[in-house]
């Protein structure tokens, strides 16, 4: 299914600068992969299964820790990146079903999947909590969001560092390094249920639920930070 991709500017410049970084993408984040990601990729997503979407899915770096019997779909704005997706699927034998399309006007109706993926994506969405409203929309009442996504810090001197260098990486490498994401998973309609931080609090772990079903007495919230990555 291929949508019409928003004609918003700055959606726009994010599509080509990916399409333009796709060919390199794996290798540029090759040690960072290693280090932390797959990792906090693997945890994330373990215990997951049913009806998948994953948004701004890119080059699929996400597709080996999906179960085998679960019902993929993955979107991404970028042909580039999604070409990479393609490609990784077919050598992984991986059945999924791959849209270019924006996260902030998602082409599906309500209410049909337990469970949306995002992965280092809502640094880059031009309005994440427009994409963020989307993703609730699509989610079933009961469903999860879970997202592994870099934040500005909640250190004081970190987080105004993080704001004066912003413009300049916009500039240089294009993703935001300041947005405050739990906050707009927030203002989206969401309940966090569970955060794990890395020590600098700047890679998080974020397991949300739809605030509308969220009892807040059945989970324990639980907000660990972890020493060591
Ligand atoms: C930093 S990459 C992360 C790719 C992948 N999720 C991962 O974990 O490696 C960000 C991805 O989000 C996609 N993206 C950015 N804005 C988007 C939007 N509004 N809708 C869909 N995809 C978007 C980009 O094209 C890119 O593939």
């Amino acid at each position: 299914m291929l949508q019409p991709v928003a004609k918003n500017m700055e959606t726009e410049k994010v599509k080509h600068r990916y399409d333009r970084i796709a060919p390199l993408y794996d290798i540029l984040e090759f040690p960072m992969e290693n280090m932390v990601s797959a990792r906090l990729r693997r945890e994330l997503l373990s215990g997951i299964g049913g009806k998948i979407l994953e948004v701004g899915i890119g080059t699929g770096k996400n597709l080996p820790y999906y179960p085998k019997n679960a019902m993929l779909t993955g979107i991404d704005i970028s042909p580039g990146m999604l070409a990479h997706t393609r490609r990784k699927a077919s050598e992984l034998k991986i059945e999924i079903a791959l849209s270019i399309m924006d996260t902030e006007k998602l082409a599906f109706s309500e209410g049909c999947f337990d469970f949306v993926v995002s992965t280092f994506v809502f640094c880059s969405v031009a309005d994440p909590v427009r994409g963020l409203r989307e993703i609730k929309r699509v989610l079933k009442t009961n469903g999860t969001a879970l997202f592994l996504e870099h934040v500005r810090s909640e250190n004081l001197f970190f987080g105004k560092l993080m704001d004066a260098v912003n413009p300049f990486v916009r500039k240089i490498i294009g993703p935001n390094i300041n947005r405050r994401t739990v906050e707009n998973i927030k203002n989206a309609g969401f309940t966090p249920v569970q955060i794990k931080s890395t020590k600098a609090d700047i890679i998080k772990q974020i397991w949300a639920k739809p605030t509308s079903v969220y009892t807040g007495k059945q989970q324990r919230f639980r907000h660990e930070s972890r020493k060591g990555t």
